[in-house]
């Protein structure tokens, strides 16, 4: 089995699909791997990492990439309108496996199925325990959530713990968290740690528990509502226009108060929910700080801007884009593992090749396109 690792090429990516690791452990399972030449430089991974577990680095890849069993990728790759199409030249038959977010680009996904390439997209994992080792979305969020925290420390003229010095004392700073998943408890585990006060919410009534058990306060709107805010997947679900506005009254009178904002609030599938409207932001101290992890979905706060620090009356609104990016080594590091643990349901072991389980609800899930077909139940089939 051939596995092709491709560079990233879109702006804000610095993470790769595979790590010197990840190479070991494809190459026990019988892989020959082939790996971009620099695709880990964004990683602080040299091609010499990679060279010494068995890969081959390759200078012009399109030649490894006409007899490639599976390609891997972070993100859905480059197109021809984009200068580099990079699925051009993939055998019939091959696997692409990335976090390929065929929202974003549905002629992309119509191009996979005319390839007859058999495309997974990992932000479709279901969140069963037995698809939790390849959790994309989990292992990134994490990351994000920490690199949120410490991205409000760089821009808070203050200090986060309590310090009680001989030339006076400090307050510790106040940190809320809105949205309290995957991100949001990270978020508030990194400023607790730091010594923050904090205060989070969440829709789901499932988050109480957990924001309290790291120590946190967990502020919410007194709505029955909130029984029913998960769907069965663990997701948020749209709450009624009652609600919202009852949710933005509560933040913009707990903000008031408060030092740093962390926004994690997301709703797969829709933009994100606005929680931090203009007034909010006009309402808080100066010196304050909003980090919108959400902003690539449109934003929790109405005034961030994707890949922007923007200042309104002295508050902060901080917009990085592509946050797990931003700790690339790590990121890398648990996406190629989610990788890695994700190709056992596509590699028969005992005879090292390509055998997709279809039986498996891992595998449905996730395929974009078969048998050059689009067959995600989410993509409406294309059209004659
Ligand atoms: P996510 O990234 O889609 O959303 C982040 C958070 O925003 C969620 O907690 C959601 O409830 C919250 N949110 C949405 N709308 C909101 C609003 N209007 N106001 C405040 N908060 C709002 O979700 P994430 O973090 O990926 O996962 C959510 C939960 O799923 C986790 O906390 C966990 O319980 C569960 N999960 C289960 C896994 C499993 O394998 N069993 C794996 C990963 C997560």
């Amino acid at each position: 089995m051939k596995v092709v690792v491709l560079k990233e090429r879109r702006p804000f990516e610095k993470r790769v699909a595979a790590t010197p690791d990840s190479v070991k452990r494809l190459v026990a399972l019988g892989c020959e791997i082939f790996v971009e030449k620099d695709a880990g430089g964004g990683a602080q991974i040299p091609d010499e990492a990679y060279r010494e577990m068995g890969a081959t680095i390759v200078d012009d890849v399109r030649s490894a990439l006409g007899t490639a069993d599976i390609v891997l990728k972070v993100q859905r790759p480059m197109t021809a309108a984009e200068g580099r199409d990079e699925v051009a030249g993939m055998k019939a038959g091959a696997l692409l496996i990335g976090m390929l977010a065929p929202g974003s680009d549905r002629a992309q996904v119509d191009s996979y199925a005319a390839a007859r390439i058999t495309a997974f997209s990992l932000e479709f994992l279901p969140r069963i325990t037995r698809a939790q080792s390849m959790d994309v979305l989990s292992s990134q969020s994490n990351l994000a959530g920490y690199k949120a925290v410490l991205d409000a420390t760089a821009e808070f003229g203050r200090a986060f713990p309590m310090m009680m010095t001989a030339a006076g004392t400090i307050a510790p700073a106040k940190v809320m968290v809105l949205g309290a998943g995957v991100a949001g408890l990270q978020a508030i585990a990194t400023a607790k740690r730091l010594g923050a006060v904090v205060s989070a919410t969440d829709v789901r009534m499932a988050a109480k528990e957990q924001v309290e058990s790291l120590g946190g306060k967990f502020v919410m709107v007194d709505s029955d509502e909130m029984k029913n805010a998960e769907t069965s997947g663990g997701y948020a679900k749209e709450m009624s226009d009652d609600f919202k506005r009852r949710q933005e009254e509560l933040v913009r009178e707990t903000l008031k108060k408060q030092d740093i904002a962390i926004c994690t609030a997301l709703i797969p599938g829709r933009q994100a929910p606005r929680l931090i409207s203009a007034e909010t932001v006009r309402g808080m101290k100066p010196g304050s700080v909003i980090i919108d992890l959400a902003v690539e979905q449109g934003g929790n706060c109405e005034l961030s801007k994707p890949g922007e620090v923007v200042d309104v009356n002295g508050v902060k609104v901080v917009g990085h884009m592509n946050v797990p990016s931003r700790l690339a080594t790590d990121a890398s590091q648990l996406y190629a593992r989610n990788i890695v643990n994700f190709l056992a349901l596509v590699i028969d072991k005992a005879s090292k090749t390509v055998k997709v389980n279809w039986d498996d609800e891992i595998v449905t899930a996730t395929a974009l396109t078969r048998d050059g077909a689009v067959v995600h139940p989410s993509l409406k089939p294309k059209a004659a």
